[in-house]
Order: structure tokens, then sequence, then C-alpha cells
């Protein structure tokens, strides 16, 4: 019955008008991908989560798991910003954020699926939420604005990336000055996350990735059930 009921959600988004989302090649035929390192500073990359899962990512439990509402609380999002939410899926967070930055500002919301980011379109219009930009990104360039972005949340997909130095380059230039990543990854210390090992990071591995980078770590928030919340800067 749900693997019907996936199937008519995807028949759906599949019919649905094209989105208008920034296509940063243009038009252009895209770039052959270099190989994916596929494991990563000893870390094995996980797989992307696929577009047919997406309602996963809006369960009613999830405040409950993961205390979203306190991990957007402590972001340090004013007014005004441009935020990026990187890996959007269907907006979870990203409409949220739009909210919080308010009109006179915008949210960036990227993900390599176009189906992603016509659930998340759905979902903002539904709502009259009208400074969220969709970004179809591809999987070594999220094709965002150089120097323009004041922080970049990347919930539960950094561990994703398949090309995780090219993202990171990327990210790195598209900081406006004093501009922040926030990496939040499931905790792989931890045995009582009930998440697949893959799909965890622990601390130190997500420093040495972030630093070899170019990147320093500049706050932590460890309050959160499930999930270390990493800030970082540009080391210059
Ligand atoms: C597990 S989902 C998390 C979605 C969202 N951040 C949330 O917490 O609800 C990961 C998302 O990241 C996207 N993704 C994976 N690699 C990416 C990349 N290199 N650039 C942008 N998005 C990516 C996937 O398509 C997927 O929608």
């Amino acid at each position: 019955m749900k693997r019907l009921h996936l199937l008519v959600l995807a028949l759906v988004a599949l019919s649905l008008a094209p989105l208008h989302a920034q296509d940063g090649a243009g038009g252009a035929k895209p770039q052959p991908l270099p190989p994916s390192p596929e494991v990563y500073m000893g870390r094995r990359i996980a797989q992307t989560m696929h577009y047919l899962g997406a309602e996963w990512l809006t369960r009613d439990t999830r405040e409950r798991e993961e205390r979203a509402t306190l991990m957007l609380e402590n972001l340090g999002v004013e007014k005004g910003m441009t935020v990026c939410d990187m890996g959007c899926g269907n907006g979870y967070h990203t409409l949220r954020l739009a909210e919080m930055v308010g009109p006179e500002g915008k949210v960036l919301g990227v993900d390599i699926q176009r189906e992603m980011l016509q659930f998340l379109m759905e979902r903002a219009k539904e709502r009259n939420i009208e400074n969220v930009v969709p970004i179809h990104g591809s999987p070594i360039d999220p094709h965002l604005p150089e120097g323009e972005v004041d922080l970049i949340l990347c919930v539960d997909v950094y561990h994703e990336f398949s090309h995780p130095e090219q993202m990171l380059a990327a990210m790195r230039r598209s900081l406006a000055p004093g501009g922040r990543v926030a990496l939040v990854e499931f905790r792989a210390e931890d045995p009582q996350v009930p998440i697949k090992p893959l799909h965890k990071m622990s601390k130190a591995q997500i420093n040495k990735e972030m630093v070899a980078n170019g990147f320093k770590l500049v706050e932590e928030y460890d309050e959160l059930p499930w999930q270390h919340l990493m800030f970082f800067a540009k080391d210059e």
C-alpha cells in the first residue's frame, strides 16, 4: 500500500509543470562529473536520499526526535539575512528559515534533485512564502552567488556529498564576510541514536574534513537530542 502511495506521489511529481529553478549551468550541456572518491578521509560516503522518500522528512515525529525548533533558534539567523538551506529536500527547514529572515531576507534552497525543489516550492506556495529561491545544484557545484551568503545550513546532507571537496570549495566562495556554515549530522559517537552508521558522523571526522578544506570550527551547540550542530567559518 505504501509502495502504491509512493508511486502515485512520483507520478504526480513528474506530471507537474516544469520547475523554474535557477540553474547555474545556464542551459548548457552538463559537464561529466569527476569520479566520486566513495571513501573520503576514511569515511564511506552515503548514497543520496531519493525523492520518493521525501515524506519521511516531514514526518510528525521529527520535531520531537530532532528538536528542529531548538536547532533553528540557535543558528543566529536574523531578519534580512541571505541563508542557504543546502540539500533542502522538500523544505522542512527552508520554509521556517524564510519566516525567520523575513521579507527583507531570502533563503536559497539548493538540491540536486529537481523533484525535491518541486515539493519545496509547492509547500512554499501553499503557505504564501515568497522569499525562497530554488536552486538546482550539481554534485560539484551548488550554483550559489559568490560572497553573499550569511549562513549555509546543512542538515543531514554533508555525509551524502558525493564530491565533498568541490562542494566545500564552492560553499567557501559563497560566504559573505563573517558568514558561517552550520553542519547538523547524526552523532556517530552515540549508539542510542537510531540511524544507520553510514548516515552518522563523529565530531572528530567532521572537524578533520572541514579543516582540510579551509574552514575552522567557531562554535558548537550540544543540546540537540540526536545531532551535532557545529559552526564553521573560513580559515583565512
Ligand atoms: C536526507 S535529505 C535532508 C533534507 C533536508 N536537509 C532536511 O533535513 O529535511 C538530503 C538531501 O540532500 C540532497 N543532496 C545530496 N547531495 C547534495 C549536493 N551535493 N548538493 C545539494 N543537495 C544535495 C539530496 O538530494 C536530499 O534531498
